[in-house]
């Protein structure tokens, strides 16, 4: 089924227009709307797309704090709230006490519910989000009245034109490319593996998240719910999930996961399966003229860890306060400024997105000295309780969102003031 776009009239003009409809702009759609301030969201995708393409499940406590202090709080009445991680290697289980570290705990909570539950809201709220409504065109983004030309499901097109235009509109963004190119600097790194990932029907198999590796690779024993579980191990990028029968999937995870201790998945059926392909990435400036760029369209990060829906949710309560500022005084130098606000967070999480994927995976034809120097650094890190702090301090996610200076970020940390 198509889901119909919104029956309201379609708008000209409004004040912030927002091109991307996932968790970012719905969060800054639902910001807004607490705010005050007018706005019309853009998606390209039906709601019922977005809510079939599973991605990662783990919520830094800040992005649950934000959600359930704007009144979305079902993450903590359906979401599980783990307060520890498994590290797996040498066949044994090395455990990192999150909450001990750092006084934080991160919950298991799918993206595409807080897709759903954002959705859900902005729809009893009223809210003008136009699903199946494909941007072809961004107009004047460096004047005073940038715009869109869009179309809407049924094929109409149309233009918008807003004081603001936000690019929330994910890793293959339209508006990203209305940045320059003489200003525009993309700073990339790739990959030589991908995840595998499936969701399994059978009960967890592990209390908390397991990231193991082994001679034959990384895999992630993640869960989901009493009954169904999430997997991934490392695969080629180009891997064919079609390729492999449900027994040599468990085949690959059972032996990722072996050790003298004897641990074996809870086993049963696959119901679906894909693979992810890694990749690190940020673009700046993320502002241009009146258009600003938030979460996927501005940094992508791998899974591992994570961060990416987190990081997302970040830059929109940042760029939401920007926002209302900017409402307020008129004065271009606060969106200046959102790019310096939200880059100390995006380059921690890059780097520690980077760091736990290098330290977990083999890299094809890695030689011995490289995969022995690999335990090493694991070893290290779990021996010493400065380094598995260091470990939760980014897994938790660095504290509260607001004031990402380089001070406030410190001051969150416990033992520091925070806010
Ligand atoms: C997931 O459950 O999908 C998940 C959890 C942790 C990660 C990545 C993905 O680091």
């Amino acid at each position: 089924m198509t889901a119909p776009t919104s029956a309201a009239p379609v708008p000209e003009r409004t004040p912030v227009a927002v091109v991307g409809g996932g968790p970012a702009g719905l969060l800054l759609s639902h910001l807004l709307h607490t705010s005050g301030i007018e706005h019309v969201v853009l998606e390209a995708r039906t709601r019922e797309e977005i809510e079939n393409t599973h991605r990662a499940g783990i919520l830094e406590a800040s992005s649950v704090q934000v959600l359930v202090d704007h009144g979305l709080d079902r993450v903590l009445r359906e979401g599980d709230r783990h307060d520890g991680i498994v590290l797996r290697f040498d066949g044994a289980d090395h455990r990192v006490d999150l909450t001990g570290l750092t006084g934080r705990s991160v919950w298991l909570y799918p993206q595409t519910a807080v897709f759903t539950d954002l959705a859900t809201r902005r729809a009893a709220d009223g809210g003008d989000v136009r699903w199946g409504a494909t941007v072809t065109r961004v107009l004047d983004a460096d004047g005073d009245r940038p715009g869109v030309l869009w179309t809407d499901a049924e094929g109409t097109g149309h233009e918008l034109r807003c004081d603001v235009l936000v690019g929330a509109d994910g890793s293959r963004s339209t508006l990203r490319h209305t940045l320059p190119e003489a200003q525009r600097r993309t700073y990339a790194h790739e990959y030589p593996y991908a995840w595998f990932g499936v969701i399994v029907e059978a009960p967890r198999s592990a209390p908390e998240l397991v990231y193991t590796t082994s001679e034959h690779g990384f895999a992630l024993i993640s869960q989901r719910t009493d009954t169904h579980q999430r997997m991934y191990f490392q695969c080629d990028p180009d891997e064919d999930p079609e390729g492999w029968s449900e027994d040599r999937i468990w085949a690959e995870l059972q032996r990722r996961v072996a050790g003298p201790d004897g641990f074996r998945l809870v086993e049963g059926p696959v119901r679906e399966r894909s693979v992810l392909r890694f990749r690190s990435s940020v673009v700046e400036p993320v502002r241009h003229g009146r258009m600003l760029l938030a979460g996927d369209a501005a940094h992508t990060v791998p899974p591992t860890g994570a961060k990416g829906l987190n990081l997302a949710l970040a830059d929109v309560v940042v760029l939401h306060d920007v926002l209302e500022t900017w409402f307020a005084t008129r004065d271009d130098a606060v969106l200046d400024a959102y790019g310096h606000r939200v880059a100390e967070r995006v380059w921690r999480a890059q780097h520690f997105s980077a760091w736990m994927s290098t330290m977990l995976h083999s890299h094809p034809g890695e030689t011995g000295f490289a995969a022995r120097r690999r335990l090493a650094e694991l070893r290290t890190l779990v021996a010493s309780e400065a380094g598995r702090r260091f470990l939760a301090e980014g897994y938790t996610g660095w504290g509260p969102v607001l004031g990402t200076g380089p001070g406030a970020m410190s001051a969150a940390m416990p033992g520091g003031e925070g806010r």
